[in-house]
């Protein structure tokens, strides 16, 4: 080895030596800040496991997943639980004890309580008669009733986070009957912060027309708004999980 040789090896060895710690710092703290975990609660108020609300909420669950390993997406299916609506127990206004999570213990509890320390929030229903599912409304009273204040009729959630509604239903833009989350959404925004809305327009509501009594559908109109937007729906619902969990991470 002449030199030359010796001088260059010398010096690699040096930027080797020198620079592990400070990379090794970075990679800390980069894994670091990917591992805070961050939790986005998808509530589905709708009947069906797996029919549109359903599928638009698994996607916008895969998406936020797919932001990275520290970010838990928890569907939540509200027709599997046994609860009430706000029973106006008022213990959530008590002298000294108000709290801004509901007090009524049943099978909503432990979810409101994961609502109140979540990063994320994201509610989906079908629209029944023009509104969202009994209940998602009912659901809402619990989550609702506590952030009002009836001393100055503030609004106060545990903590802001972004929130998603979404809405899926048989009418067109163009033509459909929905109030959507209705008087709640303007509790959401105060409380927790300017939801974002997402709407699967037309959707099939039977797999196949031909065995039921829906002659006031066409099929084959439903099937060509199906073919032609769909898909897309499903991948606006995937990006607006993944954007969200962007958003918190
Ligand atoms: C009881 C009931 C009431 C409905 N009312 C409406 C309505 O008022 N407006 C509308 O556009 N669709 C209405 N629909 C259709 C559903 O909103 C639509 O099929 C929705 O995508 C179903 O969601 P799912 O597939 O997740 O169950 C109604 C469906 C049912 C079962």
């Amino acid at each position: 080895m002449d030199r030359r040789e010796f001088v260059k090896d010398m010096a690699m060895v040096a930027i080797t030596v020198l620079s592990s710690p400070l990379m090794a710092l970075a990679d800390a703290q980069s894994n670091n800040r990917n591992s805070i975990m961050k939790k986005i609660m998808i509530i589905d108020g709708g009947p069906r496991k797996n029919m549109n609300t359903a599928q638009m909420l698994q996607k916008i669950a895969e998406g936020a997943r797919s932001v990275g390993d520290n970010i838990e997406a928890k569907i939540v299916r509200l027709y599997d639980l046994d609860y009430k609506g706000c029973m106006s127990c008022m213990a959530c206004k008590i002298k000294g004890k108000a709290s801004n999570v509901c007090k009524f213990k049943d099978a909503l509890t432990p979810i409101l309580d994961e609502i109140a320390q979540a990063d994320g929030l994201v509610l989906g229903s079908p629209i029944y008669f023009g509104d969202v599912t009994g209940q998602m409304r009912t659901f809402l009273e619990r989550l609702a009733f506590p952030w009002l204040s009836y001393n100055d009729y503030s609004m106060t959630a545990p903590k802001k986070m972004p929130v998603v509604l979404v809405e899926t239903m048989n009418g067109t833009p163009e033509r459909n009957n929905s109030k959507g989350y209705g008087s709640m959404e303007y509790c959401i925004s105060t409380a927790l912060g300017q939801p974002e809305r997402l709407i699967a327009y037309n959707t099939y509501q039977v797999k196949d027309y031909s065995r039921f009594e829906l002659a006031g559908f066409s099929e084959e109109e439903k099937r060509q708004y199906r073919d032609a937007h769909w898909e897309q729906d499903l991948q606006k619902a995937f990006d607006t999980g993944k954007r969200m969990a962007e958003q918190i991470n």
